[in-house]
Parts: structure tokens; C-alpha cells; sequence
């Protein structure tokens, strides 16, 4: 009549017990203190490049702390290339690993994603919720955009992958969204267009004696001034010269 109580009673303590040494025996020893918590608390196989890493989740996880971006750094540091590229120098100074780099969904997941929202989440956070609410009531200048977007700096990350070469100015987001840069309404001017010079920007060599000593020879045009860009070039391609086909460099 009393077993049930006993047994329940048992496994209370025990549990309670469980409770206290698992953490403090992870805290104090790491993870394979406690064998089989691991595999409890596995959510999933770690990307390929990461497998090595198998049952040593300390690499990883700070206890108590989850991930922290130190563990990351730890094996990280060097990342030259990384930080010497515009659109990923922030790496120096992120300090938090999270959202872009998942983990745990096995190994044909690449442990790469770019998730703008996290740099727009961690950008709102560090603002007064008065500046909140005014990014939050933004007018946007398009649909695809959400008020939010506005609040990152498109170009101290990205200005060196501008096509337009600084003709549209440093407003990225006037007409591009984080999704992806092509904006499916936009229609090129057709190939008759005059306007060229209006959308696009020569490349410095059309400024210097270059233009006179190589692209008017080449394209075969005698006299020409740089912004008449539909003389020599087509729509298609910048190096399909007009009247002469594919302008192979050297
Ligand atoms: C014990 C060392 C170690 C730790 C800790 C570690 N990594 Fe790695 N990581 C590696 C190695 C080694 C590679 C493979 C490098 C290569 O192939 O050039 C790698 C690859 C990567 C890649 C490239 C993935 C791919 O598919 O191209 C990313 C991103 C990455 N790690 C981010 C992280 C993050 C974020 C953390 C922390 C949560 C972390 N790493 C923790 C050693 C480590
Ligand atoms: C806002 C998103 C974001 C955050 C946060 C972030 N990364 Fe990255 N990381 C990226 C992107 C995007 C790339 C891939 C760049 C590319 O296309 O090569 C990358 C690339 C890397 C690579 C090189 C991967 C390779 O292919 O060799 C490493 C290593 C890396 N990140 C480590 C870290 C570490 C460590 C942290 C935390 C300190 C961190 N990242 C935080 C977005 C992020
Ligand atoms: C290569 C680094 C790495 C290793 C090693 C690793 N993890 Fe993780 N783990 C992560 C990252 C990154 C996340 C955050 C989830 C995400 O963004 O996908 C995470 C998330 C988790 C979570 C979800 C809760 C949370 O903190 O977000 C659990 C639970 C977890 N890991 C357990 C483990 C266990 C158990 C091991 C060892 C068997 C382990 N991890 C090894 C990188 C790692
Ligand atoms: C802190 C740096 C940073 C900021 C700020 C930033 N980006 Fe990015 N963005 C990246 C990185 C890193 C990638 C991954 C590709 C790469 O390495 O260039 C990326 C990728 C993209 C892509 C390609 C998406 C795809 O999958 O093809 C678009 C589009 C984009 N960004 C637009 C924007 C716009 C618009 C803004 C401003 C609203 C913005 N970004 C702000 C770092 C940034
Ligand atoms: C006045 C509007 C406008 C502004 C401002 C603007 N762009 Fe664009 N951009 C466009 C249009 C239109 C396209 C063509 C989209 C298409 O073909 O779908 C484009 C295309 C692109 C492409 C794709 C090029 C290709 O060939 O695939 C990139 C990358 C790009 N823009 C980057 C930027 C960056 C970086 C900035 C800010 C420094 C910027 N843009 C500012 C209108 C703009
Ligand atoms: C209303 C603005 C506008 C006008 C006018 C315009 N373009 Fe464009 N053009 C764009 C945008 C935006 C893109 C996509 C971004 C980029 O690649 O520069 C583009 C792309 C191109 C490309 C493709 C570049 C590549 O490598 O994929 C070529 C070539 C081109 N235009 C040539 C011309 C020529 C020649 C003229 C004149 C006959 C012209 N454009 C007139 C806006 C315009
Ligand atoms: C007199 C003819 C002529 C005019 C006018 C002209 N170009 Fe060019 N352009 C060329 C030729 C030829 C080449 C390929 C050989 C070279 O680099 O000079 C070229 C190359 C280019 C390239 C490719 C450069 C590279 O590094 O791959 C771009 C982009 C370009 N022109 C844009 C423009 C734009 C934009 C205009 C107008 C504002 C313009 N061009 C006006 C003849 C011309």
C-alpha cells in the first residue's frame, strides 16, 4: 500500500539530485563528466567541417552560458580573409556567433546562412526604445523593404559590390531589400536608349588616355565623348563591344 509513495519519493530525490549534480558535475568537469547527458540533450549531428568535434561540446558550449562566441574564436582567430573582406569585416567586432552560423542539423547543412535580421536585432537593441519606435514607423521607399532594414548600413558592407559605381548614392536600401539585389519589377531601357549615362558610370580607364589609346581604336569610333556610352557598348554585356563582338583583355 505505502510502494507507491516510496517509489515516488525515490524518484523525486533522485531527480532532484540529478538536477543539482549534472550541472555542477558539467560545470566542474565538462560535459563528458556526465556521459549520457550528452546524447539527451544532442539536438541534432554537427556540419561536416565541425564533425570532428563529435561528443566534445565544450568546444562549443560555455556551461550555463550556451554558445559563446569566445569557444568560436578559440579555433577562429585567424580569419584573415574574412576580415579583410568589406561585407564581413564585422566579424572583428560581433561578438556574438549565433543566428548565421547554425549548428546541430547535420552534415549536408553548411554552417553558413546569412540572417540580416540578426544584425538588425542586435542593431534595435542597442538603440533608446524612443529611436524604436521611430525606425519602426520609417516610410519605406519601396514594398520589399520593411522599415527595420532601413536601420542597417547597406554600404559600409557592401559599397565595393556597387555596380553603379556611387551614381545611385550610398542609400542601398532606396531600392534594394537584404533578400536578394535584384528587384524583379526593374526593366532595362532597351538597347536604342541614348540614356545610358544616366544609370551607368565608366570605369576610371574611360578617363584617362586609355579611352583615346584603346576603347575608341577598338571599338573603332573616331571621335566620341565618354558619357555617349551607346556609341560603343550593348545592353547585354560591357565587354560585347558594338560592331566588333567580345573584347578580350591582354
Ligand atoms: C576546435 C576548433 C573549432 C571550434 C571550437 C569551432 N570551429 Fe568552426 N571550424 C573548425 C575547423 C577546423 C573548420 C574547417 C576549416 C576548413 O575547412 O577550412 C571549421 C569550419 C567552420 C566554418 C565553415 C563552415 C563551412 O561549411 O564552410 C564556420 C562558419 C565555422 N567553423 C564557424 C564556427 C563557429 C560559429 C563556432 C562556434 C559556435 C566554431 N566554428 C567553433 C574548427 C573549430
Ligand atoms: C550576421 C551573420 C553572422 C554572424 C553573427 C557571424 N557570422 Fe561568421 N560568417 C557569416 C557569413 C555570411 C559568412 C560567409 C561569408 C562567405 O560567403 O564566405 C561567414 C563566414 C565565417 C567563417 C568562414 C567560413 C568559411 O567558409 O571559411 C568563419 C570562421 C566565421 N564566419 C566565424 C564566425 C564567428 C566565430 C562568429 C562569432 C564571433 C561569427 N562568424 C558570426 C555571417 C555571420
Ligand atoms: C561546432 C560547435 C558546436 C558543438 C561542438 C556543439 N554545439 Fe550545440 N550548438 C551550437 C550552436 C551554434 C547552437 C545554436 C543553435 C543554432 O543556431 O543552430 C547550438 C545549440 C545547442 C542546443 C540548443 C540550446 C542552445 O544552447 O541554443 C543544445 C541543447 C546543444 N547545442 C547541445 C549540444 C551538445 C549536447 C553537444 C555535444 C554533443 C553540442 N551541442 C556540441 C554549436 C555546437
Ligand atoms: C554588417 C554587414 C552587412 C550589412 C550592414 C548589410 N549586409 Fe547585406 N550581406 C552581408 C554579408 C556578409 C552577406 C553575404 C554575402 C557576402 O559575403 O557578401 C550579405 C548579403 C547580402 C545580399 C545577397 C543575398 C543573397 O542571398 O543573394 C543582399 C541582397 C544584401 N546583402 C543586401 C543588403 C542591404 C540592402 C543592406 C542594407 C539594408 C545590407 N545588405 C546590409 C553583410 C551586410
Ligand atoms: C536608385 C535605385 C538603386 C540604388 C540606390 C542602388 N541600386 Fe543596386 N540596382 C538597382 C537596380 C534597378 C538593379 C537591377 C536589378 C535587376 O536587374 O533585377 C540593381 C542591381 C544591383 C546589383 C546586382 C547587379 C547584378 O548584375 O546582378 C547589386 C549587387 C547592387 N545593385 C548593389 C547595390 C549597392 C551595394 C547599392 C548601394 C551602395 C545599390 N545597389 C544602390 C537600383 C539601385
Ligand atoms: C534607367 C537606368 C538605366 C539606363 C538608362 C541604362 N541602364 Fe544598363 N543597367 C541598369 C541597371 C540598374 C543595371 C543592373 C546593375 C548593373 O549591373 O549595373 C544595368 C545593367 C547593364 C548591363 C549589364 C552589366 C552586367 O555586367 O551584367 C549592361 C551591359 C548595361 N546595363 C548597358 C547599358 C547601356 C549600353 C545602356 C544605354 C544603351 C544602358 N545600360 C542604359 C540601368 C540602366
Ligand atoms: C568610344 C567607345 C566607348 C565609349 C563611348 C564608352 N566605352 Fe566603355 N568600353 C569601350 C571598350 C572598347 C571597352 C573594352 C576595352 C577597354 O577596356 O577599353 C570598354 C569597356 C568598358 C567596361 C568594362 C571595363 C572592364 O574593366 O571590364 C565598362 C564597365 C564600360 N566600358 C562602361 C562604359 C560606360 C558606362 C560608358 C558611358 C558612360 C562607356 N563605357 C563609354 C568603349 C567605349
Amino acid at each position: 500500500m505505502k510502494a507507491l509513495p516510496i517509489i515516488y519519493g525515490f524518484v523525486t530525490l533522485a531527480a532532484l539530485g540529478a538536477a543539482v549534480t549534472i550541472p555542477y558535475a558539467m560545470h566542474e568537469r565538462g560535459s563528458a563528466a556526465v556521459p549520457t547527458w550528452q546524447n539527451m540533450v544532442n539536438p541534432g549531428s554537427l556540419s561536416a567541417k565541425h564533425a570532428f568535434l563529435g561528443n566534445n561540446c565544450e568546444a562549443c558550449h560555455t556551461p550555463h552560458q550556451g554558445v559563446t562566441a569566445d569557444r568560436c574564436t578559440a579555433c577562429h582567430a585567424n580569419a584573415e580573409l574574412l576580415l579583410s573582406r568589406q561585407s564581413t569585416a564585422f566579424h572583428a567586432t560581433i561578438g556574438d556567433c549565433r543566428g548565421c552560423h547554425t549548428e546541430h542539423q547535420g552534415a549536408a547543412h553548411r554552417a553558413v546562412v546569412m540572417d540580416h535580421d540578426v544584425l538588425i536585432r542586435r542593431k534595435l537593441r542597442e538603440l533608446p526604445a524612443s529611436a524604436r519606435s521611430v525606425i519602426a514607423a520609417l516610410p519605406v521607399e519601396h514594398e520589399r523593404i520593411r522599415p527595420e532594414e532601413t536601420a542597417l548600413d547597406c554600404a559600409a558592407c557592401h559599397a565595393n559590390q556597387d555596380p553603379h559605381r556611387t551614381l545611385f548614392g550610398a542609400s542601398c536600401a532606396k531600392c534594394h531589400a537584404t533578400r536578394a539585389w535584384d528587384i524583379p519589377e526593374f526593366r532595362h531601357p532597351s538597347p536604342l536608349s541614348t540614356e545610358c549615362a544616366q544609370c551607368h558610370q565608366a570605369p576610371p580607364s574611360h578617363y584617362m588616355e586609355h579611352f583615346r589609346m584603346v576603347s575608341m581604336p577598338v571599338a573603332g569610333v573616331e571621335h566620341a565623348d565618354v558619357s555617349q556610352c551607346f556609341l560603343c557598348h550593348k545592353t547585354n554585356a560591357w565587354n560585347d563591344i558594338k560592331g566588333v563582338g567580345w573584347y578580350k583583355h591582354h
